[in-house]
């Protein structure tokens, strides 16, 4: 074993310095995991008997991720694609980039895709029907956060776990410029944007 890599004054710091951007806690970790329980439930009517292939997208999605699948009891499988609209700023670039070669194997089965959040709608229609195309027996879509706006295109979380405002969150796997992903709630940013 290690030693010890880290000394308590240094814990203390890393502690500050992942807080001190957040202007306030939008979703506690107590309610996110409250609500995922309820939502994990909703899914498991609509999906009992089926085998299921899980889309996650990276890599926003990867918190969320990893807590639904431990309250999805059914036989699932788990794919990622890796996909970017942010390109590191604030705002959405209105082009997806790929970073994978190959989509998953989704041919005849039934999906369930599962991103971060729901905002201009872009990212999940334009891979909604990518997996579609490539043979996908139905796609169900499934969001952490939607934000009450009007959407860029046509686009609908069949399950979402809260709606919020449209404000610049991070935390519980959303990042800003890659950073507070390991947030373990859904903040406002209230650091330096640029
Ligand atoms: P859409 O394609 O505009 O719907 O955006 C989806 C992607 O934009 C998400 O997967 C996030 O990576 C990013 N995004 C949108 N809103 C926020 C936010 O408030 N904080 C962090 N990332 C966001
Ligand atoms: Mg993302």
């Amino acid at each position: 074993m290690g030693g010890i890599l880290v000394g308590k004054a240094e814990m203390r710091t890393y502690a500050v310095s992942m807080h001190r951007d957040i202007q306030r806690v939008l979703i506690s970790e107590a309610e996110i995991h409250q609500r995922l329980d309820e939502l994990a439930g909703q899914i498991m009517v609509d999906f009992a008997d089926d085998e299921l292939v899980v889309v996650a997208l990276l890599k926003g999605a990867l918190v969320f991720v990893a807590d639904m699948v431990r309250r999805l009891p059914v036989k699932l499988s788990i794919e990622f694609m890796s996909v970017a609209s942010y390109h590191g700023g604030k705002e959405s670039s209105g082009s997806l980039v790929y970073f994978d070669r190959d989509l998953p194997d989704v041919a005849g089965r039934k999906v369930l895709l599962v991103d971060d959040i729901l905002d201009t709608g872009l990212t999940l229609s334009e891979v909604m029907q990518r997996l579609l195309d490539a043979g996908a027996a139905e796609v169900k879509c499934c969001v952490l956060l939607e934000k009450k706006k009007a959407r860029e295109v046509e686009m609908n979380a069949d399950y979402a776990a809260f709606m919020i405002e449209d404000e610049f969150v991070v935390g519980y796997g959303l990042d800003y410029q890659g950073r507070y992903r390991n947030l373990p709630y859904v903040g406002v940013f209230g650091g330096k944007m640029g």
